[in-house]
């Protein structure tokens, strides 16, 4: 039994008939991402290593699991070959595991801790664009390669030096590998997110507040009243889907190399001086 049987065969889906494998998709973002792909006409894989959340959600949405730790190579290539033999083709590959942290001061950083880090947060990310690619290439269909940034790449301040480090790398590889494979059909654009109050960042919340009982709202309420220019209203994970969908799209079929930023405008403006713009001066 398919549960999205209906949702394939509807011409208004935006990604009809289209196959897509998400990393990091058993919750959070990356699960949102799921849902809505597969409501729009997507057969998704789901990989990411947490089986029971994974298998869970795959079933609901007429998708396929596969225990995937992007860290390592033959994992995500195992993934890709999984879609391939599902389906027999993979149109999008969105890279969207990741983890936080460590926190600390540049001085005294554990470099076990940052390598342990830029495994999954940036040599995750070239598994995939590498094992993608070579699908989508081989599939002569080009393909969409979205990758997951962070607000955090793009302005200081906002998460740990790995953190940053590993996905402010990632924007430049989405360039060069852009650069490369814009022959063959295929795009890679960057997503970034910021704010949204997935397990990640409650996590992070709770640490760096010190504060057990924070609730996913109350980051939300935190991120709109001081994290976003459009004041009150922070991000969702479905914020950040829909973007994905955008890009995983037809719709989004001339842009390549890009990063789209999901952060209520936060990272363009200090608004610090917006007094100037009621003043009569
Ligand atoms: N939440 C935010 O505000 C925010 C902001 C900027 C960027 N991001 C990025 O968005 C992505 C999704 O994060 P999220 O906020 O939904 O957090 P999350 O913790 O809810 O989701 C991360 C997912 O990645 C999976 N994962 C972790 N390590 C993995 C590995 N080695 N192999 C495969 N899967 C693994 C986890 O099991 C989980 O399902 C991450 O790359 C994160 O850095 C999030």
């Amino acid at each position: 039994m398919d549960p999205c049987a209906e949702d394939r065969q509807s011409p208004s889906k935006r990604l009809e008939g289209k196959v897509a494998l998400i990393t990091g998709s058993a919750r959070g973002i990356g699960g949102a991402t799921a849902k809505l792909f597969a409501k729009n006409g997507a057969y998704v894989v789901i990989a990411d290593i947490l089986d029971e959340l994974g298998s869970k959600l795959a079933d609901s949405i007429g998708g396929r699991y596969i225990h995937c730790d992007v860290s390592k190579e033959e994992d995500v290539e195992s993934a890709v070959e999984f879609a391939l033999a599902w389906k027999g083709k993979l149109d999008i590959m969105f890279n969207n595991a990741g983890v936080s942290g460590p926190g600390g001061s540049i001085s005294s950083l554990n470099m076990e801790d940052v390598r342990a880090l830029l495994s999954i947060n940036l040599f995750g990310i070239i598994h995939g664009i590498k094992h993608a690619s070579r699908a989508m290439i081989a599939g002569k269909n080009g393909g969409s390669i979205i990758c997951s940034s962070s607000s955090a790449a793009i302005m200081g301040g906002l998460a740990s030096h790995a953190y940053t480090a590993s996905k402010n790398a990632i924007l430049g590889l989405a360039k060069t590998t852009a650069c490369e494979l814009g022959v063959y059909g295929i795009r890679v654009n960057c997503i970034s997110p910021h704010g949204v109050a997935s397990e990640m960042l409650l996590s992070a919340y709770r640490t760096c507040l010190g504060r057990d009982d924070l609730q996913a709202e109350d980051v939300t309420k935190i991120v709109g009243e001081r994290g976003s220019l459009l004041r009150g209203r922070g991000g969702s994970m479905e914020d950040v889907a829909k973007a994905a969908l955008f890009l995983a799209s037809d719709e989004s079929g001339f842009i390549t190399a890009h990063n789209l930023v999901i952060d209520g405008g936060y990272t363009s403006a200090c608004s610090h001086m917006s007094p100037i713009y009621t003043s009569k001066v």
